[in-house]
């Protein structure tokens, strides 16, 4: 299996090429299910992820076509076509490699009239039910039965009416596969409490680009009426707001200057309002974002929340960075509950961090020393290459197919602004 392997103690300078946003292309493909026409997805990140969403789709009838990529091209175009639906199941294999897969039950139910998913498995970073995916649907007229670890959902007469739904709690999935399933239901739907992260307005740019209606986009609030057919476009992923971020931390740690070319200023506002506090300078170039760090570290109080609050993406990478930060930081992980599986690891690697139940106090240390470190999740590895960049010595980072769901390119984006990194197969 590979492995990262990174000497520590270079300052980074130059430029990083922001890739599409997964989070985005993961909610964006299974909208080629809503229309027998052909949706062209540019900007699709080179990630397993994406490979293994297109797979699935394969199965249930969709054709995939990706257009011919130039060696160290970012990102791909990918053309998707549902012609017919030629199974409405998501089987057990699929989803337990990926949780995401759940996303093709909104637009199934809405295409064919019924839907059956595996039900997700737990998840490394906490246990992710999806009970809302579940209720929404239902508040559209879904009927829902639940049998031998399958999820099945049926719209009465084909259809779905459509109708109103206040999420108790945010969950970007939920209203994901609500928003899917509205668009082609023969009455409206209102979405309260939506998630409004800028993965799901790309999401509603690309139905109303398809021909949906839908009103609020960016609020909380959506009004979806629903149309009697969508048609095929051509679409470009948003930017990966998460991964300039992680990059923004790895200048942070080592030192250094870095513009992240393609991120988009007004979709990070938390993250780089949390970066500035740190002591780093943010400069919003015509080409993206330019950070810059110059002096220490300062000590952050961040607590995560549903946009525009502060990402539970991002945790873990502000965390590495954190730990030489100058003082205490104070972490705190609202979103999900056992989202620190990177401390140990940290900790392994000279860092002094506390943690209870949801809170983190991380003792800022003057140096991390390089170790060989696993991680459970893709965040959470992250954060190791970034703690890696910073330390003393040898870092390997094994698992690196966590890295390979979320990161495109990772080891040749960081050497081309000096980082001594490289993989290596075993
Ligand atoms: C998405 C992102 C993930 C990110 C998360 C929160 C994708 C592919 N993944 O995950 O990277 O960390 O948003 O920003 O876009 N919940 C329920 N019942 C449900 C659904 C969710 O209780 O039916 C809870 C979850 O356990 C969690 C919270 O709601 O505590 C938010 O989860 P959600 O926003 O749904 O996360 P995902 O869509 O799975």
């Amino acid at each position: 299996m590979d492995s990262i392997h990174i000497v520590g103690g270079q300052r980074l300078e130059g430029q990083i090429p922001i890739s599409g946003a997964k989070n985005s292309a993961l909610a964006l493909l299974p909208c080629a299910l809503l229309t027998n026409e052909k949706l062209t997805l540019a900007n699709l990140p080179r990630l397993a992820d994406v490979d293994n969403f297109s797979h699935l789709l394969n199965g249930l009838g969709a054709s995939t076509k990706v257009d011919g990529v130039k060696p160290g091209e970012i990102g791909r175009r990918m053309t998707l076509q549902a012609k017919d639906l030629a199974s409405t199941v998501a089987p057990y294999d699929m989803v337990r490699k990926m949780r995401a897969s759940i996303l093709v039950l909104g637009p199934m139910l809405a295409r064919a009239g019924e839907a059956t998913v595996s039900l997700p498995g737990g998840c490394a970073i906490g246990d992710r039910p999806i009970d809302l995916h579940l209720r929404a649907l239902e508040a559209m007229g879904a009927e829902i039965e639940l049998a031998a670890g399958y999820v099945k959902a049926t719209a009465p007469k084909g259809r779905l009416p459509g109708g109103d739904y206040s999420f108790p709690v945010v969950s970007v999935g939920a209203t994901e596969n609500a928003l899917m399933a509205a668009v082609l239901a023969k009455g409206k739907t209102q979405l309260f409490n939506a998630a409004r992260e800028p993965e799901i307005v790309d999401l509603c740019n690309l139905l109303v680009a398809m021909g949906g209606r839908i009103d609020g986009i960016g609020s909380s609030h959506l009004i979806i009426r629903g149309v009697e057919g969508l048609h095929g476009c051509e679409y470009e992923v948003m930017p990966d707001r998460i991964e300039a971020g992680s990059y923004a931390c790895a200048v942070g740690i080592t030192g250094g200057s870095i513009e992240l070319v393609g991120a988009r200023p007004h979709d990070m506002l938390a993250i780089t309002n949390a970066l500035a506090a740190a002591g780093l300078i943010v400069e919003f170039s015509g080409k993206g974002i330019r950070v810059t760090a110059d002096k220490p570290l300062r000590p952050l109080a961040i607590s995560t929340a549903p946009y525009p609050g502060f990402p539970t993406d991002m945790q873990a990478q502000f965390m590495a960075m954190m730990c030489l930060a100058q003082g205490e930081s104070f972490l705190e992980e609202t979103i999900f509950e056992n989202r620190y599986m990177h401390v140990p690891e940290l900790r392994r690697m000279g860092a002094s961090i506390d943690v209870r139940g949801r809170s983190a106090i991380v003792h800022g240390v003057a140096g991390l020393t390089g170790a060989k470190v696993m991680a459970t999740d893709l965040r959470a590895s992250m954060s190791l290459v970034l703690a890696g960049l910073a330390a003393e010595g040898e870092t390997e980072v094994l698992r690196v197919y966590h890295l390979d769901r979320g990161y495109e390119r990772l080891e040749e984006k960081l050497s081309a602004v000096g980082a001594n990194i490289e993989r290596r197969g075993s």
